[in-house]
């Protein structure tokens, strides 16, 4: 599903690297968690995965297509399509109601408003939200948006969901909801790149790999 060969990642002019040779192959509905210290290359690798960033040297192909050779509108297309991403921060939009906020990706598919909001409500009823569906996304709690987060990325049905940090600003009862939802997902086939520092929440992978440094050491 996902593969990375040989990747490298150098900022600032070669100031900064941040992965060297990194070689890893996500499965097909895989749950894989990736544990590491701050700094270590965790999100570079995450947003290399996302097709955010084009790695300086190595390949990565996604699905067999070899996300370095595309142009940015490809890559832009193909990450639509492909994949789902939930942040630390949620990064849910104000002055948009939660159903506005999960729609939202959907208008880029060019699917009518009846659609997008259908869909958006049966996403929004999987991660158990279907009573806040016009609330402001400010008067959920951070659980709460979290799933909303969550069910925006699930929405456009997404094959790989992305998750870097997703837990760091819950709470405990708050991050076990997040992470059963996870689970559920997982058995219902998704593929899982869960990014954490929680080593109780990357033992609920199939497989942690931790990154030091810029490599993947296991
Ligand atoms: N845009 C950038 N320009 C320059 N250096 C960067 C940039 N982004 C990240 N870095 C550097 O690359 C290294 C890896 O950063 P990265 O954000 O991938 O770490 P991380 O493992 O996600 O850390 P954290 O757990 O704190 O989120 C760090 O040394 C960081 O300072
Ligand atoms: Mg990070």
């Amino acid at each position: 599903m996902l593969c990375l060969q040989n990747v490298c990642k150098i900022y600032d002019r070669g100031r900064v690297t941040a992965l060297r040779s990194v070689d890893l192959h996500v499965a097909r509905g895989e749950y894989l968690s990736v544990t590491g210290a701050s700094g270590s290359g965790k999100t570079t690798l995450m947003q290399i995965m996302g097709c955010l960033l084009r790695p300086t040297s190595g390949e990565y192909r996604l699905e067999g297509v070899d996300v370095g050779a595309l142009d940015e509108g490809a890559r832009t297309a193909l990450r639509a399509k492909k994949l789902g991403f939930v942040f630390q921060n949620f990064r849910l939009l104000p002055r948009m109601n939660v159903v506005e906020n999960v729609a939202l990706p959907l208008t880029f598919q060019g699917l009518p408003r009846a659609e997008r909001e259908e869909r958006a409500v049966d996403a929004l009823c999987m991660v158990g939200l279907g009573n806040r569906l016009r609330h402001d996304p400010s008067t959920l709690s951070g659980g709460q948006q979290q799933r909303v987060a969550i069910a925006r990325a699930l929405c456009a049905g997404p094959d790989v969901l992305l998750a870097d940090e997703p837990t760091g600003n819950l709470d405990p009862a708050a991050a076990a909801e997040v992470l059963r939802l996870f689970d559920r997902l997982h058995e219902s086939g998704h593929t899982i790149v869960l990014i954490t520092h929680d080593r109780e929440a990357a033992a609920r992978a199939e497989r942690t790999i931790r990154i030091e440094n810029g490599r993947i050491v296991r």
